[in-house]
């Protein structure tokens, strides 16, 4: 039985473990943390909290031991074969109806462990789309807390007993046997983007179609689940789905997620959750000193960048390009291998000659700041003809420098100004009309004006004519 000593103890460790590791567990089940948290403390041969505390203090080499302990990343190929067959044959083929065949679809396993689970995902989508459709269309973040778990999951490489739930076709077709490993193909791991995530602060990803996130929601507490399934919901787009584990059940009050299969733990996106509802996310980041300004910024930035409504790009000073958000990926038909290629071997590249921009970047860098031009630069209506039509663009090019002032590559925003121009050619067009019809109008009014004198000389003409035969006819009666 625990005591009050103990409670507080254990939440002095949490604290610690919160401002110095930056690991908050204070959304976990108390319960099942603290019979992890004496397990540990059993091998170690330590009594209490306090005393674990501080050996943590004087052995911080002992915080990546205590993650594994508590995080559990156990997983596995196909785990609960069913839900992922039922996944295969009626969700993705619905993902991919939703879509335009050129669309991207993005894909987010949240909790991801040591990659079994992005691998299972990665085989189904291309099983579905092929090869070509897959490398060319889907994005796949694959996140987790825990680095060692990611740094296993990056390599892709498993044991004979890991791989035990893959069918032997799957084996042959998707792995390479390197001695007593079994390595996914490096090739399709291009659409997969690793990165450390915490569920429970970090900024969700956005515009996710298929969302996995399946046996790390049993460990936190109601709460948390509730913030987590918040940032979920803004996550995906409209026509989204959300795969969880099979023994987990889902804390929906407010109807976030309506069930597709319940036996299997399939969702649709709810389409109830109110602003205020994901402003429950809020009172997490309260907490100032928890919120690193820089990280901060990053997000806006990143958002910013992602959700721009026009198409934008990163590149480096060699003009290699290093970031593109979505609508730059439609508009120049880019593919997740284009990044770090050269922009002048892109689509993109016929738009813009990045090797003479970044050219003259350099130059202006290297004058004086007071008299040097650091401002963006502007290319306008670039003409760019493709298969289909002939688009016009406004490109702005702003330097991109460290906190040193060196120059490190630029930022290019695309503005479709075609329908503008379209607009101008009208315009000029009906004015040039107006010009003719004016024109016209004018010796309309002159060949009028003269058929008026015409007409006056010929009335007086008339006249004379009227007055002689009056003349001739008072003559002819006097005779
Ligand atoms: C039991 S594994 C599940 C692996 C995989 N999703 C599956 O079902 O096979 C749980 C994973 O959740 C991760 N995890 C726990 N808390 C997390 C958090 N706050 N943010 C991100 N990942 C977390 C752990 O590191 C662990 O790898």
């Amino acid at each position: 039985m625990s005591t009050s000593d103990d409670n507080s103890d254990f939440e002095a460790l949490l604290d610690y473990l919160k401002q110095n590791c930056g690991c908050n567990l204070t959304g976990y089940k108390h319960a099942s943390l603290m019979r992890r948290l004496q397990h540990r403390m059993q091998q170690l041969n330590i009594e209490n909290y306090r005393n674990y505390l501080q050996y943590l203090h004087y052995h911080p080499e002992e915080y990546a031991s205590l993650l594994d302990t508590i995080l559990i990343n156990y997983s596995g190929f196909f785990r609960d074969r069913d839900s992922w067959d039922y996944l295969a044959n009626q969700i993705i083929p619905q993902i991919i109806t939703n879509k335009q065949p050129h669309e991207r679809i993005r894909v987010w396993s949240a909790g991801c462990a040591c990659g079994q689970e992005v691998y299972t995902l990665a085989m189904l989508l291309v099983e579905s789309l092929g090869i070509e459709q897959y490398l060319q269309r889907v994005q796949i973040f694959a996140t987790d807390l825990d680095e060692d778990a990611l740094k296993q999951a990056r390599q892709g490489s498993y044991s004979e007993q890991e791989i035990a739930g893959i069918s032997s076709e799957f084996l042959s077709k998707y792995f390479e046997q390197i001695e007593q490993r079994y390595v996914f193909h490096s090739k399709l791991r291009c659409p997969i983007i690793f990165g450390r995530h915490d569920l429970t602060k970090d900024a969700p990803m956005s515009k996710i179609d298929l969302l996995v996130c399946r046996n790390v929601l049993i460990y936190v507490q109601p709460k948390t689940q509730v913030s987590i399934l918040v940032r979920f919901h803004f996550a995906l787009t409209k026509n989204s789905f959300f795969f969880l584990g099979n023994s987990e059940s889902l804390i929906n009050s407010k109807q976030i997620f309506t069930p597709i299969n319940l036996k299997h733990r399939i969702f649709a996106k709810g389409q109830n959750l109110t602003l205020q509802d994901h402003l429950l996310i809020r009172p997490q980041t309260r907490n100032k000193k928890a919120v690193d300004p820089l990280t901060m910024q990053t997000r806006i930035w990143q958002a910013a960048f992602e959700n721009s409504p026009f198409a934008q790009i990163a590149v480096d000073r060699t003009g290699r390009l290093l970031v593109a958000n979505e609508q730059a990926y439609a508009l120049f038909y880019l593919k997740n291998g284009d990044i770090g290629a050269q922009v002048q071997d892109l689509e993109v590249g016929r738009v813009v000659n990045s090797w003479a921009f970044m050219r003259q970047l350099d130059r202006d860098w290297a004058k004086p700041t007071a008299g040097g031009n650091r401002q963006p630069m502007s290319r306008k209506n670039i003409e760019w003809a493709t298969d289909i039509s002939t688009i016009y663009l406004d490109i702005y090019i702003t330097p991109i420098s460290d906190q040193s002032g060196k120059l490190l590559g630029a930022n290019l925003t695309f503005i479709d100004v075609t329908s503008y121009r379209e607009l101008e050619d009208e315009l000029k067009h009906t004015n040039s009309k107006l010009t003719r019809v004016t024109q016209e109008l004018q010796s309309t009014k002159n060949v009028l004006a003269t058929t008026h004198t015409e007409l006056e000389c010929a009335q007086k003409e008339l006249d004379t004519v009227h007055q002689e035969i009056q003349l001739i006819r008072q003559d002819l009666h006097h005779i």
